[in-house]
């Protein structure tokens, strides 16, 4: 496949999938923050031109924006000619159409060959591994810079353990021994990709031995020969926190988040320090009602995931939940956000530990998402970044730039917290 410099390229951005739940979020979201072609020239793709049409009225209308102005790209995610062809005319491919393991192999094959940017919203650890094995190396040679996870998983957890290392440097000159994350709260609903996603997940594992092993090695996303470290298996059970005095239960997104993050630590070169160790729960409250909830809640999700990959169960799970294309509605995304907490251990004096606030004014997987996302595409289109290509995490490609960003436009704050 030959590229053009990505410089002479059409567009900044193709929001592909536009026509999604979660990619019609996105190019409304870009639409009102960006217009329709002047300070980014972006087009939205799908498959079904008259959605597309349907769409770009649609947000116009939603935004009071002219929509005019935005291009149509049209075909079929699985024809490798138009999915080249895609990837040739644009900087950054902006991508919601999943499941990934999927419907989302040949464009990151196509990305990674031709130079061009990536970014979605995978959480499909299996699909990433394989997609970093199979394409690292043409990626290195190309100058993709191919980013997973850029949504609430894991941009959240990413960027406030990059931002309170950051924050911890500056004032103590050591990075955190250890970070804690814990979701103090979050109001929002799944999608229906989301649950063909995770239903997904489920499938693979219970089919194959090695997707079991990687979903269970703490390290599994990290390069080659990294993939050890002071991190054991993640928690299953209740446990009580006593740096925020809480019962804590597991969190759904914690086996992503961690991999991430542990994945960011080596992609910076161990900036976190080669013993670094992190981990996500959620905070419960306090006594006997805290435990109670713990339990409860560990019980609940344990049910589910078991639900998820016994065949009835599933399928019956698969006639009340929302259904690929569906979502929660704009009044519950507005009223949603969602607010982690996170505890940076100083290496030697627990005095000089920090604390730290990240919070986001939308519901987490999709109002929020999608303005992850959103400027997730156009910081490595427009930003200076300055590793080449390859597969990164959000905090190892695009740390500072979409830190400034996510603060300035998309409703997200990172805040130091007095003890
Ligand atoms: N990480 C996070 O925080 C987060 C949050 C939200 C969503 N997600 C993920 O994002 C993905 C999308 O979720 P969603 O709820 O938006 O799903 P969705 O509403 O089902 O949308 C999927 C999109 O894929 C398109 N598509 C499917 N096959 C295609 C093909 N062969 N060629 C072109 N387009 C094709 C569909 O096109 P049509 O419109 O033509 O059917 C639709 O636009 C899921 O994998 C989900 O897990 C992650």
């Amino acid at each position: 496949m030959s590229a053009t410099q990505p410089e002479e390229r059409e567009f900044d951005v193709v929001v592909w999938g536009a026509t999604g739940f979660t990619g019609r979020l996105v190019a409304e979201y870009l639409l009102e923050t960006y217009g329709d072609g002047a300070e980014l020239r972006w087009a939205i793709g799908g498959r079904n031109r008259e959605k597309l049409e349907a769409l770009r009225e649609e947000i116009g209308r939603e935004t009071g924006r002219s929509a005019a102005g935005l291009p149509l790209v049209v075909g079929d995610g699985d024809d490798e000619a138009f999915v080249a062809e895609l990837a040739r005319r644009t900087r950054v491919v902006c991508t919601t159409v999943g499941p990934y393991a999927k419907y989302g192999s040949k464009l990151v094959a196509a990305c990674a060959a031709l130079g061009t940017h990536y970014c979605d919203l995978t959480g499909e650890v299996q699909w990433m591994r394989r997609m970093i094995d199979a394409h690292q190396k043409e990626a290195e040679a190309s100058g993709a810079r191919i980013v997973h996870t850029c949504g609430f998983d894991s941009i959240p957890s990413d960027l406030g353990v990059f931002f309170l290392q950051r924050e911890m440097r500056r004032r103590h000159g050591v990075p955190c021994a250890r970070i804690k994350c814990r979701v103090k709260g979050f109001s929002g609903a799944f999608s229906g990709g989301t649950i063909a996603s995770l239903l997904n997940v489920l499938d693979e594992a219970g089919r194959d031995r090695e997707v079991r092993r990687l979903m269970a090695d703490p390290y599994g996303l990290n390069p080659e020969g990294q993939r050890s470290g002071p991190d054991g298996p993640d928690r299953t059970t209740p446990a009580y926190d006593d740096d925020f005095s809480a019962w804590t239960a597991p969190f759904i997104m914690a086996g992503i988040n961690h991999k991430v993050v542990r994945r960011s630590n080596a992609l910076l070169g161990h900036a976190y320090g080669a013993e670094f160790r992190y981990d996500e729960a959620m905070l419960m409250g306090d006594g006997p009602v805290g435990w109670l909830k713990a339990a409860g809640l560990t019980g609940g999700l344990a049910a589910a995931m078991g639900a998820g990959a016994i065949g009835p169960l599933r399928s019956l799970l698969g006639r009340v939940l929302p259904a690929p294309g569906e979502g929660p509605s704009k009044e519950q995304r507005e009223a949603g956000y969602f607010d982690l907490r996170l505890y940076g251990e100083h290496p030697e004096d627990r005095g000089k530990s920090l604390r730290a606030k990240v919070t986001g004014d939308r519901d987490p997987g999709y109002g929020s998402t999608a303005k992850m996302l959103g400027e997730s595409a156009v910081c490595l289109a427009q930003d200076e970044i300055t590793v080449g290509g390859g597969f990164w995490t959000p905090a190892s490609v695009m740390g500072e730039p979409l830190l400034e960003r996510l603060q300035a436009k998309a409703g997200l704050t990172f805040s130091i917290e007095a003890d």
